[in-house]
């Protein structure tokens, strides 16, 4: 009987000593999936002219999809970072050693997102001068991250949205495979060249958006 006791003993203490190398003794040092900080994602207005209605969508879509898990999103306005067209004396490709103060302040907001939002209207066939001047200026700050193009227009800007994708994959950005384009009407439009009414104007987009917007969470987080 003693001998059965002692081994019991030799069973429990050893195991108590195993178990607490096979188990942290403070479980609150494991990072749960909780703690894990959201990503952040740029929502990049690409068109810069007054009176646009770039700011309006780009407004609209935010707040359509802020509550999306692991995903925090920042509006990006280029009108707030002054770029001349392309002035650095070398190709951001190969060199990142800045000139002026303009491109550091946009390479440093640039660095601080894993994910991009781009949202594009549609110039002439094509993506506004405006937004590619701003992907000209950098090169490692967009390598490797993902993004998401919405196109709009009044042929719905497919085009502007396609030629973007190149450039996109110039700079080593992977794009999601939807995206989405929308379509604008005279009709929506109030006499100060503004939409009258997005959430209403929009809302059969936003199924394709938030599918989108889905794609770019997996790209980021897998
Ligand atoms: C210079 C210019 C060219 C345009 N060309 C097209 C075009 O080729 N296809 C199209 O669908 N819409 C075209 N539009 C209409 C724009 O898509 C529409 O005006 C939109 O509101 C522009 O975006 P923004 O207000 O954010 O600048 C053009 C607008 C401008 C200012």
């Amino acid at each position: 009987m003693r001998k059965f006791i002692n081994y019991l003993f030799l069973f429990f203490f050893v195991g108590g000593a195993f178990s607490n190398v096979i188990a942290p003794s403070n479980a609150a040092d494991i990072p749960s999936p909780k703690d894990k900080k959201p990503a952040e994602i740029g929502v990049i207005i690409g068109s810069t002219r007054p009176n646009r209605i770039g700011k309006q969508i780009a407004e609209w879509i935010l707040n359509e999809v802020c509550n999306t898990p692991g995903l925090k999103f920042r509006l990006v306005d280029l009108v707030d970072f002054s770029l001349p067209l392309l002035n650095e004396p070398f190709p951001a490709a190969q060199s990142d050693n800045y000139t002026h103060e303009h491109t550091k302040k946009w390479s440093k907001e640039v660095q601080s997102y894993q994910g991009y939002v781009f949202i594009i209207p549609e110039y002439n066939s094509g993506y506004p001068a405006s937004i590619k001047n701003a992907i000209d200026y950098l090169f490692k700050e967009w390598n490797g991250k993902a993004a998401l193009i919405i196109s709009y227009g009044f042929q719905g800007g497919k085009k502007s949205a396609e030629q973007f994708n190149q450039i996109l994959t110039a700079v080593k950005l992977h794009p999601t495979q939807t995206m989405p384009a929308l379509t604008l009407k005279k009709e929506m439009f109030d006499e100060k060249g503004q939409i009258k009414s997005p959430g209403q104007d929009f809302a059969q987009y936003m199924h394709g958006i938030k599918k989108a917007v889905q794609e770019l969470r997996g790209l980021i987080l897998g």
